[in-house]
C-alpha cells in the first residue's frame, strides 16, 4: 500500500443507494489504477463512490456528473476538504421556515409523502440557502437526497408505491425506515457524511457538466475513469431522480408529468438512447485522446455489446477486458445475476522508433 492510500484509509465513503454505483466494486476497480497517477477524472460521477476513492488515494481528483444533486455530492465530499454541518446548522435546518416556497407539497405531497413531511422539505429546502458556505450547503443537500432515498420504497423515484408501503405493516417491519420522519433519517446520516470530509492536499473540483462539454476543457489529466449509464438497462437518470435534482434544483423553468410527476423537458445525456451513444463515445474518445489511461465500467447486456466497444476503444487505445460475475441482482442497471461487470483498461499503443541502419 502506497503511503497516500495508508494516510487515508480511515474515511469510508457513507454507503449509498444509486443505481449503478461502483460501491460494491471499489476494491475491485482499485487494483487497475496504475501508479503514479497524479490527476483523475470521474467523467460519470453518480454517488461520487469511484472519486472518492482516488481522492483517497491522494490523486487530484476532477469529479462531474450532468444531475446538479450527484454535483451536490461532489462538493461536500470530493471537493470540500475542511467544512462540515455542525449543531447550529443543523438546528438551522430542521427549523420551521414561514418563508418556504412550496413546491415540494404541491409536487409531491400525496405522491411520494404525507403532506407533513412535503411541507418540512420545503421548509428544509428554503433553510439550505441560509447556510453560510456553498460547501455545507452542499453537505445539507447530499444527506437529504440520500435521506429520500432511504425514505422511499425502492430508493428511486420511478414508480409511485411510496405511501402505499409506507402503510403497509409487513413492508415497514422489513424495511423500518419507510415509516421514519425524513428529519431522523437525516440527523442519523450527518455523523458519517461528517466524517467523511477530508483533505488529501489537492485541489480537487466538483463539476456539473455534459461530460461530451466539460472534457474538451480540461487541459490535462493521467486517468479518466467512465462509467456512463448502460443503454438499455435503467439508463434514463432522470426517470429515476428526479425528485431529489427537483429538490435541489427547484427548477422554475420545467412542467412536471405523470403520475410521478417527473419533470420535462430532461437534460440531454447523449448515452442513454440507443441511436446517439455510439456517436457519443466517438465523441467523448475523441478528446479523451491525450489522457493516457482510461478505465472504462461497462456490463456485457448493455449496448453496444462489449466487441463492438472495446473495437471502438481499440482505435485510440489499447485496451484489456476484465469481468466480475454479478452474484445477485441487487444494484440495478443490468446488475442481473448471471451478467458481467466489465471494466475496459486502456493505456496508449507503444510507440515504435524505426531505426534505419546506415
Ligand atoms: C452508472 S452512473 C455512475 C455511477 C458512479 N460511478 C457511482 O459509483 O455512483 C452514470 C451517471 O452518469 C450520469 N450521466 C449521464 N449522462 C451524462 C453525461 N452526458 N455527462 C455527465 N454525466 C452523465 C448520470 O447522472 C449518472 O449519475
Amino acid at each position: 500500500m502506497l503511503f497516500e492510500q495508508y494516510q487515508y484509509d480511515v474515511f469510508r465513503f457513507p454507503q449509498p443507494q444509486y443505481l449503478g454505483a461502483k460501491y460494491p466494486f471499489l476494491d475491485w476497480i482499485a487494483k487497475f489504477i496504475p501508479n503514479g497517477i497524479e490527476r483523475a477524472i470521474d467523467g460519470f460521477a453518480g454517488s461520487q463512490s469511484v472519486a472518492f476513492l482516488f481522492k483517497k488515494y491522494g490523486i487530484e481528483v476532477l469529479t462531474n456528473d450532468f444531475l446538479f444533486f450527484n454535483h451536490q455530492i461532489g462538493l461536500a465530499l470530493i471537493e470540500n476538504g475542511r467544512e462540515t454541518l455542525d449543531k447550529a446548522d443543523i438546528d438551522l435546518l430542521l427549523c420551521e421556515n414561514p418563508a418556504a416556497g412550496t413546491q415540494m407539497q404541491e409536487l409531491f405531497a400525496g405522491v411520494f409523502f404525507e403532506e407533513r413531511e412535503a411541507r418540512f422539505l420545503d421548509s428544509f429546502r428554503a433553510n439550505v440557502e441560509q447556510l453560510g458556505s456553498i460547501y455545507k450547503k452542499a453537505l445539507a443537500f447530499a444527506i437529504m437526497n440520500r435521506s429520500l432515498t432511504r425514505k422511499v420504497i425502492m430508493g428511486h423515484f420511478a414508480h409511485n408505491k411510496a405511501l402505499a408501503y409506507a402503510a403497509n405493516h409487513e413492508r415497514v417491519k422489513r424495511n423500518p425506515s419507510i415509516a421514519r420522519p425524513i428529519a431522523n433519517i437525516f440527523k442519523s446520516l450527518v455523523p458519517e457524511y461528517n466524517r467523511a470530509v477530508f483533505d488529501n492536499g489537492k485541489h480537487n473540483r466538483s463539476f456539473n457538466a455534459n461530460i461530451l462539454d466539460l472534457l474538451p476543457t480540461i487541459d490535462h489529466a493521467d486517468l479518466i475513469y467512465l462509467d456512463p449509464p448502460y443503454t438499455d438497462s435503467h439508463a434514463d437518470y432522470q426517470a429515476f431522480y428526479h425528485l431529489p435534482e427537483t429538490f435541489t434544483r427547484a427548477w422554475r423553468d420545467k412542467t412536471f408529468i405523470n403520475s410521478t410527476k417527473r419533470y420535462t423537458p430532461p437534460l440531454w445525456s447523449g448515452f442513454d438512447k440507443k441511436t446517439e451513444v455510439i456517436d457519443s463515445f466517438t465523441k467523448l474518445f475523441e478528446s479523451a485522446v491525450h489522457i493516457p489511461h482510461w478505465l472504462i465500467s461497462f456490463n456485457d447486456r448493455s449496448y453496444p455489446s462489449v466487441e463492438t466497444l472495446s473495437r471502438l476503444i481499440a482505435r485510440y487505445k489499447d485496451v484489456q477486458i476484465e469481468a466480475k460475475p454479478y452474484v445477485s441482482s441487487r444494484g440495478g442497471k443490468g446488475s442481473i445475476a448471471g451478467s458481467h461487470e466489465v471494466l475496459f483498461v486502456c493505456k496508449n499503443k507503444p510507440k515504435f522508433a524505426l531505426n534505419f541502419q546506415r
